[in-house]
């Protein structure tokens, strides 16, 4: 497995492999690996070769955001992306991707106007540019990106259409800690005491898909049942707890398939996100 950080050293690789015949699948990430990266790098593994990226994009976080503190550990990474069968890690610095000036965007609207995007204004423009940019570098044939996200994975799967980036887009299933927790770089914050309440956004979410299995088909109903079990940890603050259909992001009153419970709640000072989907 070989780690690089520029663009040229990327596109020769590439080339040299498309020379061969050969299929290429990308797994965009921002490091801090663990099981949830790993099974998009297992998944990736159905292409015959598979480039990892690493970069914390700084173009996503907002002015208070976590960009500084965001975890890193590039030797922990590699370990992870060689043992999963990654060939080719792509580590670019800021000054690598964004050189000396940079004024062209990537964003989109509708979907990026409700839950995160709500409290993270700037986020999905981010997300937008960075990924789009990160597609023309690599010239994956399909991409990998985690459920986890629910809201990013449906952004992301639209601007490929909307701008016809000829690629595939795959949504993999969210990975989670024994106790439920869903995997998150960001879990690293917690203390002791706070990945003990975390516990409470995959109480919730556990609570609402068994309502919805069940048959409950009122959207207020479950979701106030979802915030009652938030509201009863005191570390909770909820940001959100929603149900929106996943083609548009606006808000539904009744339960169909193909919509998205989607929750954000910080733990202390760690925002935490969580969902289901009702498949369709
Ligand atoms: O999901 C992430 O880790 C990031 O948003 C992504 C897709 C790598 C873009 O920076």
């Amino acid at each position: 497995m070989k780690i690089v950080s520029t663009i040229e050293e990327v596109r020769a690789q590439v080339k040299e492999w498309r020379k061969e015949g050969l299929t290429v699948g990308f797994v965009p990430t921002m490091g801090y690996l663990h099981e949830g990266h790993a099974s998009l790098i297992d998944a990736a593994g159905e292409n015959d070769k598979v480039v990892v990226s690493i970069f914390v994009n700084p173009m996503q976080f907002g002015p208070n955001e976590d960009l500084d503190s965001y975890p890193r550990d590039l030797e922990h990474d590699a370990k992870i992306c060689r043992e999963h069968g990654a060939d080719l890690i792509f580590h670019p610095t800021p000054q690598e991707m964004y050189g000396e000036s940079f004024y062209s965007y990537v964003d989109m609207n509708v979907l990026t106007e409700e839950l995160c995007g709500l409290s993270r204004p700037i986020h999905f423009r981010g997300v937008c540019t960075v990924v789009a940019k990160l597609f023309n570098i690599v010239t994956p044939d399909k991409a990998y990106f985690g459920q986890k996200d629910a809201q990013q994975l449906a952004v992301i799967k639209r601007m490929v259409k909307d701008l016809n980036m000829p690629l595939a887009i795959v949504g993999c299933p969210i990975v989670r800690e024994e106790d439920g927790l869903a995997k998150s770089s960001r879990n690293t914050y917690l203390s002791a005491e706070e990945r003990k309440a975390a516990l409470v956004l995959s109480r919730a979410v556990f609570l609402g898909k068994k309502m919805a299995g069940e048959g409950e088909r009122d959207a207020e109903k479950i979701l106030a049942a979802m915030r009652e079990e938030i509201e009863k940890e005191p570390l909770a603050k909820i940001d959100y707890v929603k149900m929106v259909d996943l083609e548009t992001m606006q808000q539904v009153k009744v339960i169909e398939e193909g919509i998205l419970t989607a929750i954000a709640v910080y733990i202390g000072k760690t925002r935490l996100i969580d969902n289901f989907m009702i498949e369709k």
